[in-house]
């Protein structure tokens, strides 16, 4: 756990926990006795605490929150090593963040290289430093500047630390650290302990910082606490601070929000892992890109690559298609630039790597190619039996279907093995999602080099097996269906919307709807009228883009409620001997939200997701459901897989004939397991 070296008078102790120097049970038990130790050798006049490896230290070890050994130790720790008579000098590279900060804190002085970034993130997980943290760095860098680091959760660069006095001196790099802090902790002549300075706010310093982040702090708790404490730090004596801030950390640690966030944390990292591949899997090496079709969803997907250096060819039919289609890219590049997130050279650099052509020909060099033109099963196999025939042999072949199967696709090609989908969520060059779907014959180094690339370029890839709209879109369906039936039942399409924003998301399956397109997959016969969506489109009611869809736009695009939709939506009732009826926010979420969930379970029970934390990531990363609601899994095992049950039960006679429940909720709910453990058994 730790190793020690005594360099004439000073001691050297080096934190060993890969991967991150996580502060466990262990380490925080040796971190004890060798410093109690220290005190008494006489030999030791200084000590100096580094980490082994990448990084400094990771913070507390996330895994042990919620286990009693979690609530003690490293806040006693962080006092024993302030209280050490001996000055101790904290040696940071790569990262110390949370806790591994807090030990730093702790320490009297404190030296980093200059690449080294500091931070206390907790507030991303739901709650606050709860080992000194909010009472020592405002007492040492000031409140402003500690407000930006423990309520944003924002890490600041060594040079940033070093303006603000979190460090005292930098190093030039992990070779260099730890003979500078040697030489550095031999010309200190005793402590100097960060508790004992104090903290002042200037006047209406909390109300302010709290107004200009409203939008972030939102109905979160964490930030909210976070500002209690670093006001504690302003008005109460250090004891006193820490023990409010223990109280606020207890608090918050017992919460739903920050087990949900917590869950966000382990899921994104466990989506990373494909069952059943061997970790040494070798992936193909991917020098050019090559993508089919320069609409929004081409030139999306492109954009990742070209920013992220990877030459991509694209191709167009037409001359005046492509050349918007690069135009548009160009606008892009320009307006993230315009707002200081990329310099003129960086956009020249990337738009010089794009290769645009109407020649499909060209696509022979790539070493992937991603066809992204419509949705239409007849053209996708006729463009996957041409590359088929052009793309040299090992080249992967990935279609950004959103929908269709990647199965039928792959069977007209001679290289089935070499097919995947990536499924890329639109704006393409914003939204993190890519749904990397392994079909039936995909190569296991196809799909670990799909997820691979994907997170090259800055996407939180998730696996997914073959159906229908994948985990993300498929699980839209039901959502959908009982959205429009709630609305012929009596609500209106603001109180389903409005149910869905108050919990969280960033908006409604109307609002959804209309920014998608209400015409998506409509047959466009405009005298053709089954369904409430027919007679939308049959009337250009189209969503933003014709200025009205369930709702009226002006031309800012701001809605308002529109009384042709409401009368729209009588005649339907009328023609479908429907009386209205009042409907409870209760009923929408369990018809809409509980109806997802239940298809969640069919998905993973069918095993096309592989756990079912990965359908939460998809739906943080796809469709913004809020992270401290975990995602619908974590959420439903939260409210009671048993309630769930018992409301679909309940509302069965409006959820219609076709409706059925999941075995596999079921199942999880009589024997009160989790979704993967049913799907285990
Ligand atoms: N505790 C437990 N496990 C941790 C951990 C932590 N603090 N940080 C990372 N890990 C685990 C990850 O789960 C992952 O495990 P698997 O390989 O089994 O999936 C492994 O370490 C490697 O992590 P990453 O894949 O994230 O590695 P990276 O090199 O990309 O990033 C990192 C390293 C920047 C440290 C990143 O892991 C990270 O941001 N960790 C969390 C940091 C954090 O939030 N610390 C605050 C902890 S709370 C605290 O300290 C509370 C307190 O005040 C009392």
């Amino acid at each position: 756990m730790i190793e020690t070296h005594l360099h004439t008078d000073i001691l050297e102790i080096v934190l060993q926990n890969p991967p991150v120097n996580a502060l466990g049970s262990d380490l925080r038990g040796a971190l004890f006795g060798v410093i109690a130790a220290a005190q008494t050798n006489p030999d030791v006049k200084a000590i100096v605490l580094r980490g082994a490896g990448k990084l400094f230290s990771g913070g507390a070890d996330i895994k042990e929150f919620g286990k009693l050994q979690a609530e003690q130790g490293l806040p006693e720790l962080v006092d024993t090593i302030e209280a050490s008579a001996k000055p101790v000098v904290a040696a940071i590279h790569g990262t110390a963040l949370g806790g591994g900060l807090e030990i730093a804190l702790g320490c009297h002085y404190r030296i980093a290289t200059a690449d080294a970034r500091l931070g206390l993130p907790e507030v991303t997980l739901g709650i606050l430093p709860g080992a000194g943290g909010t009472q020592r760095l405002p007492r040492l860098i000031g409140v402003e500047a500690a407000l930006e680091m423990i309520v944003l959760g924002n890490p600041v660069s060594a040079t940033r630390a070093l303006e603000t006095g979190l460090v005292d001196r930098l190093s030039e790099n992990q070779s260099s650290l730890a003979s500078d802090a040697i030489d550095f902790a031999r010309t200190l002549n005793g402590p100097r302990r960060t508790s004992e300075l104090s903290a002042s706010a200037p006047a209406g310093v909390f109300e302010q910082f709290q107004a200009t982040n409203a939008r972030k702090i939102g109905k979160l708790d964490a930030p909210r606490a976070c500002i209690e404490a670093v006001k504690a730090a302003t008005e109460l004596p250090i004891k006193e601070g820490l023990a409010k801030e223990r109280d606020l950390f207890v608090k918050l640690l017992g919460g739903d929000q920050s087990k949900a966030l917590r869950h966000v944390f382990f899921a994104e990292r466990a989506a990373a892992k494909i069952d059943g591949l061997p970790k040494d899997i070798q992936l193909r090496p991917i020098g050019r890109v090559g993508v089919i079709g320069a609409g929004t969803m081409g030139g999306g997907i492109s954009m990742n690559f070209l920013s992220a250096g990877i030459p991509v060819t694209i191709v167009e039919m037409q001359q005046d298609a492509l050349d918007r289609g690069v135009a548009t890219m160009r606008k892009n590049y320009d307006a993230t630039a315009a707002k200081g997130r990329l310099t003129g050279e960086q956009v020249e650099q990337a738009l010089g790597l794009l290769d645009p052509t109407l020649d499909f020909d060209a696509l022979a060099d790539c070493d992937l190619v991603i066809e992204a033109v419509y949705e239409n099963m007849d053209v996708k196999k006729d463009i996957f039996s041409r590359l088929d025939t052009i793309a040299k042999p090992g080249a992967m072949l990935a279609s950004n279907t959103s929908y269709l199967s990647i199965d039928e696709i792959a069977a007209v090609t001679r290289r089935p093995q070499d097919v995947l989908g990536l499924h890329f969520f639109s704006p393409a060059n914003v939204m993190k999602l890519v749904e990397v779907v392994r079909g039936e014959k995909t190569a296991p180094d196809v799909l670990a080099t799909g997820m691979a690339l994907a997170r090259k370029i800055g996407k939180v890839p998730v696996v997914s097996g073959v159906c229908y709209g994948f985990i993300g879109n498929r699980m839209l369906i039901p959502r959908q269906e009982q959205a429009t039936a709630l609305v012929l039942e009596g609500a209106t399409p603001e109180d389903v919307d409005r149910v869905h924003t108050e919990f969280g998301m960033p908006m409604g399956p109307f609002q959804m709807a209309d920014l998608a397109g209400v015409d998506i997959g409509w047959h466009r016969d405009p005298e053709r009228i089954e369904s409430l969506r027919d007679a939308l489109c049959a009337q250009k009611r189209w969503g933003q883009k014709t200025g009205a869809g369930f709702y009226d736009y002006d031309e800012r695009r701001k809605p308002s409620s529109s009384p042709v939709v409401a009368e729209i939506i009588e005649d339907f009732r009328q023609k479908e001997g429907i009386v209205p009826r009042t409907i409870s926010d209760e009923e929408i979420i369990t018809r809409t939200l509980y109806t997802m969930v239940n298809e969640g379970a069919k998905i993973l029970d069918e095993a096309i997701a592989q756990r079912a934390s990965d359908i939460d990531v998809i739906w943080n990363y796809g469709y913004g459901w809020p992270r401290h609601k975990g995602g619908p899994m974590f959420w439903a095992e939260l409210v009671g897989l048993a309630h769930i049950v018992d409301a679909l039960e309940q509302s069965r006679a409006q959820l219609g004939e076709a409706f059925t429940l999941s075995p596999l909720l079921k199942r999880c709910a009589a024997e009160g397991i989790s979704f993967d453990e049913g799907a285990r058994q």
